[in-house]
């Protein structure tokens, strides 16, 4: 296939030199995956999870999509944190989103683009929630960089009101949820200060008792 020739040769290249520096390396790998993290992140092609935090493969599980959203409703993100918490023990679970996020600018706005506005309708809500703070900022590019962490900060505390998480810390696994923010401009990940190791720091009508 001409058009994949150029990422097949990319490909071998890469595999050649992690093998001539780490000879067991894939061997290694295929055995065995135990990540300490587990990655929410943007679709977005500028925000690759294991290059921004200089992981190798085997060392960050990954789901990623369009604006970095954990809906109660959805399968796919459920089951990679079920899988991820439950399977692979992870330690840490970052939901990482980003300045410029196209997905946050287009909920911003009222231009239809398609199916895809009833995925970003849920940035609406974040915004309709935080609408006096966020009108008070007098430009647009600032109003939807903090919507940008805003989303983040709602995105944490939906993966803790999951069943799954809950039930990890009832069962005594240590597990911290995370809020991070990624600069496409410079490359740098800012911590938005916010760490979840337990119920006890969610709202009284989210903590769930054991079953
Ligand atoms: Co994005």
């Amino acid at each position: 296939m001409p058009d994949l020739e150029e990422l097949f040769e990319n490909n071998r290249n890469w595999s050649r030199r992690i093998r001539e520096s780490d000879p067991d390396f894939f061997h290694r790998l295929s055995s065995l995956q135990a990540p300490k993290f587990l990655w929410i992140g943007c679709s977005d092609s500028r925000v690759s999870a294991n290059e921004i935090l200089g992981l190798a493969p085997g060392e960050v599980f990954v789901h990623r999509n369009v604006a970095n959203l954990v809906l109660h409703t959805d399968l796919n993100c459920l089951s990679v944190i079920q899988y991820a918490v439950e399977v692979l023990k992870v330690e840490h679970i970052i939901v990482c989103g980003h300045y410029g996020c196209g997905g946050v600018h287009a909920a911003c706005g009222h231009t239809q683009l398609g199916l895809i506005d009833n995925w970003l309708r849920n940035i609406k809500d974040t915004y309709a929630r935080h609408k006096k703070e966020l009108e008070q900022l007098d430009n647009t590019a600032g109003r939807a960089d903090r919507l940008c962490e805003l989303n983040v900060l709602a995105q944490v505390q939906s993966v803790c009101h999951t069943t799954i998480v809950q039930n990890a810390w009832t069962g005594g696994r240590q597990l911290a949820v995370h809020g991070l923010i990624y600069r496409l401009s410079d490359g740098l990940l800012h911590d938005l200060a916010v760490r979840i190791t337990a119920a006890d720091q969610l709202e009284t009508i989210y903590r769930m008792e054991e079953p």
